[in-house]
């Protein structure tokens, strides 16, 4: 049985760390978000350490994950944050987190975020236009205040992944190109109320190569060499090189935080620069399951065989918006699950060697109950087969899982549960019907 950071099957039993997954979905129902606070933490100590010689300010990207209790344990652990909203700045200001530690990104900051952020003295703002640049130094001096600032660079380079999670290419609506840049640099005493810090670069996610960073930085690195005078390199104090470190999501081997920061450390070493980071993905993302159960099974004539389940595409966006492959295998069973999941040819060119396993899993599509033909979890999987009431796990869904979550179809939101050894805490509780119609029902009256 392949072990999934702190999810493992013993006896044909799913367990979060020490405790079934089973017991705790008696008591907390379905769908529900469990994540394993031993998985965040060794994450994030495997990118600290991994990353230790450049000493970095580790800032956790709020967006993967935001629960508070999340958080809590990332900002106890020495973590600081990158925050993208005033609502995500809102939580983490929430925490007690200590504003030096908070770096605000984003294209479109607007001037109450800006004017909160600058309130709440936070360390750095990375600048992605001359406009939020010009609007930053204008609310600093209505507010009699310095605001530091990083800018971030466009590099042009592909990260190679899904288009829709690409960042750092010029067709993409981030960051500042190095013209741009050096125009701004070179005027930057025209911001009064600007203390420019630092460059920042992210370049999408996931990013399974370090290529891309090295690239990057290499870009980086000429720019601060060719193109800025001394006293305009000086001012560089800080380099934050995003984040985008990828997981793996089918148990394929991945490269790990060291393989990255042994080609990245080299070229961060050359920019002579403090080093920001904010990963988010590779601290949160295997650390978290959604647990489903199975309403129905349904097959039809044409033979397609569909397991529907209570989880759905308003729980989990993923693979609706950008075709994501997550594992899904039951809470109980007795069949294995694969040390490697792929797409079902490559389940299937296996299977034909293993003929024995294939009668019992038949191929399946895993979905949800969400009214668009795009609410498909799992598509064509070789799946052990399963009855109505049985509990299935969708892997890696503890970045990008939660917080992408809606209420489409008037589905309340799920509820998260967070596992400590043999602890099971509830850390959001479920959304009720009239917790969905709490800010409508006033006004019917009105009317
Ligand atoms: N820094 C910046 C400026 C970012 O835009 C992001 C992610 C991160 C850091 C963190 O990246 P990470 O280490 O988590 O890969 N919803 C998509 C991912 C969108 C990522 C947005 N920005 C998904 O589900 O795959």
């Amino acid at each position: 049985m392949p072990s999934f950071d702190f999810f493992n099957y013993q006896n044909n039993e799913l367990f979060c760390e020490q405790v079934k997954v089973k017991d705790i979905i008696e008591k907390v129902k379905t769908p529900a978000y469990v994540y394993s606070k031993n998985s965040i933490l060794k994450h994030f100590n495997e990118i600290r350490d991994a990353f230790a010689e450049a000493s970095p300010l580790i800032c956790f990207s709020v967006k993967s994950n935001s629960n508070l209790s999340i958080c809590k344990i990332l900002a106890d652990a020495g973590a600081g944050f990158d925050v993208v909203s005033g609502g995500e700045l809102y939580r983490v200001l929430k925490l007690g987190v200590s504003p030096d530690k908070i770096v605000f990104a984003g294209v479109g900051k607007t001037s109450e975020e800006i004017k909160y952020a600058l309130e709440n003295d936070i360390f750095m703002f990375n600048v992605e236009s001359q406009s939020e640049l010009a609007n930053i130094d204008r609310i600093a001096s209505d507010l009699n205040k310095t605001a530091r600032i990083a800018l971030r660079i466009n590099p042009d380079i592909d990260p190679n992944t899904h288009v829709k999670t690409t960042t750092g290419k010029k067709e993409n609506k981030f960051g500042i190109d190095f013209v741009i840049a050096e125009q701004i640099i070179k005027d930057i005493k025209n911001y009064r109320n600007i203390d420019l810090k630092g460059i920042h670069v992210h370049l999408g996610s996931p990013i399974y190569e370090p290529e891309p960073y090295v690239l990057a930085l290499e870009k980086v690195n000429k720019f601060l060499q060719e193109v800025l005078d001394d006293k305009d390199k000086q001012r560089i104090e800080y380099i934050n090189i995003g984040g985008g470190y990828c997981i793996s999501y089918t148990g394929e081997k991945v490269k790990r935080p060291l393989a990255f920061a042994t080609e990245i450390i080299p070229v961060v070493k050359k920019l002579g620069c403090k080093v920001i980071m904010e990963p988010g993905r590779f601290i949160v993302g295997n650390a978290g399951i959604l647990v489903s159960r199975v309403t129905y099974t349904k097959v039809s004539s044409w033979g397609k065989k569909y397991i529907i389940c209570d989880a759905a595409m308003n729980d989990l966006v993923r693979p609706s918006i950008y075709e994501a492959f997550h594992r899904v295998w039951p809470v109980n069973t007795d069949v294995p699950m694969p040390e490697v999941e792929m797409s079902y040819k490559v389940q299937s060119a296996r299977l034909n060697q293993q003929r024995d396993m294939s009668d019992e899993l038949e191929l399946v599509d895993i979905a949800g109950p969400v009214c668009e033909s795009s609410d498909v979890l799992a598509k064509e999987r070789w799946f052990p087969k399963v009855k109505e009431g049985d509990l299935i796990a969708i892997f890696s869904a503890g970045a990008y899982g939660f917080t992408m979550s809606s209420t489409y179809n008037t589905r309340p939101r799920t509820c998260e549960i967070l596992v400590d050894g043999g602890n099971i805490s509830t850390i959001r509780r479920r959304e009720t019907y009239e917790d969905l119609i709490a800010g409508e029902e006033e006004f019917l009256n009105e009317r």
